[in-house]
């Protein structure tokens, strides 16, 4: 989660500019730096990428949020009263102590011994998280699409808390978030979409700059597994950034979502259907199409300045396919995550190597960064390669 690294002094002021705009962190708490000197202020995930004049200079560092003890508190004495003191002893810590926040949607993942209490879970975070509207029982990513399989086990209707047959009226999945000051429109039950990729799409933007920097004009972008189209959403935000896009998937509903959403960030009307990928404007490629055929098509080859590669668990054998639709006529950028088991990371690393072009000299040879545990002997890792023009 991004902070804001502020002087003590200027705590309060800036405080009062974050909460002016609805910029704070719900439900997170401020902590001390270990400096001793500054506070770490957690922004919403709906704060700007660039953040107004007053508060521009503060630095932002990445860390983990801190909850707000109280709704923390909360959330356990409503479970023991729901389930009593013996039952919260017994489970210890397979109790769900984290959550994902979708819009006004709580994500929760539920281990199976505690299938009895997922109602009196739904109803206890329901009640400790007052806007939120829906629980849902995050049971993973399932398929070749990587859509999350979300069912209902708490809804608030008219200011009760269900958890028992909830009408199907009360159950929409279809929201819209609001990141990095830009609206995104979602469903996870029907296109993969998760609220914890900000830090990494807000890097992305980081690299797309640095890319535009280096060669002196816009640069066009290739995300051949868009989903719903989140990472392009702050490279379209930014004046002057992208020239050309290219952004399919696989999934026609995560391509209906991303219809939607170019429609409002580039202010332009493209169709509500989803259609086999096709120009859609001069600049704009858009469409349902399978990434690893793409390279094979001349209109789509060897054009693009920035690759963008998130289908992590196949990243590194599908790396080879995609290389084709990268411009080498000038430096270019490969921008990829990967599910590697921590001990295979250095062969991870030389494989990446090995499929791509030779590296822009001075660059650093791309290496794979973790960023969390996947699970207990996976990471989910990044990487970033920049090209060398052949
Ligand atoms: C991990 S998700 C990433 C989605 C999006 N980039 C995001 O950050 O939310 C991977 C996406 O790749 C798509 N996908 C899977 N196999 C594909 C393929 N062969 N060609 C194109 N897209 C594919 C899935 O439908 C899914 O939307």
């Amino acid at each position: 989660m991004r902070h804001l690294i502020v002087p003590n002094l200027l705590v309060e002021d800036t405080l009062s500019v974050l909460k002016e705009n609805g910029w704070l962190a719900q439900g997170m708490r401020v902590v001390s730096h270990q400096d001793g000197e500054h506070r770490l202020v957690p922004l919403d995930m709906g704060a700007p990428a660039e953040l107004p004049e007053s508060i521009r200079d503060l630095e932002i560092t990445l860390i983990e949020g801190s909850a707000n003890e109280r709704i923390d508190s909360d959330w356990w004495s409503h479970l023991k009263k729901l389930v009593g003191k013996k039952e919260i002893e017994k489970h210890g810590d397979s109790w769900p102590s984290s959550h994902e926040f979708i819009s006004d949607m709580m994500v929760v993942r539920i281990e199976e011994s505690l299938d009895v209490h997922s109602a009196s879970i739904a109803e206890a975070k329901l009640t400790s998280h007052p806007h939120i509207r829906l629980i849902l029982r995050d049971e993973g990513v399932q398929g070749e699409l990587r859509i999350r399989k979300l069912s209902p086990i708490g809804a608030r209707i008219d200011n009760r808390i269900v958890t028992k047959s909830i009408p199907k009226t009360h159950v929409s999945t279809r929201v819209i978030v609001k990141e990095s000051g830009v609206r995104i429109a979602c469903d996870p039950n029907r296109a993969y979409f998760s609220s914890k990729l900000q830090t990494e799409r807000l890097e992305t933007l980081s690299l797309a700059k640095l890319l535009r920097k280096h060669l002196g004009r816009p640069i066009s972008v290739c995300d051949p597994f868009c989903g719903v189209g989140p990472a392009l959403a702050p490279l379209l935000s930014e004046k002057g950034l992208v020239s050309e896009l290219l952004a399919s998937d696989l999934n026609p509903d995560a391509i209906e979502l991303l219809l939607q959403n170019l429609s409002a960030w580039d202010r332009r009307e493209y169709p509500m259907e989803p259609t086999t990928i096709r120009r859609m404007f001069d600049d704009r490629i858009v469409g349902v199409a399978d990434a690893m055929d793409l390279a094979k098509h001349p209109e789509f080859r060897a054009k693009w300045d920035m690759l963008i590669v998130n289908l992590p668990h196949r990243t590194i054998d599908i790396l080879p396919s995609l290389v084709g639709l990268l411009d080498t006529s000038s430096t270019s950028i490969v921008r990829g995550r990967a599910i590697v088991a921590e001990s295979e990371i250095d062969a991870a690393n030389k494989a990446i190597c090995a499929a791509l072009p030779p590296r822009l000299e001075g660059s650093d040879e791309p290496s794979l960064s973790i960023k969390r545990d996947y699970s207990s002997s996976l990471r989910l890792c990044s990487f970033q390669a920049w090209i060398a023009p052949f």
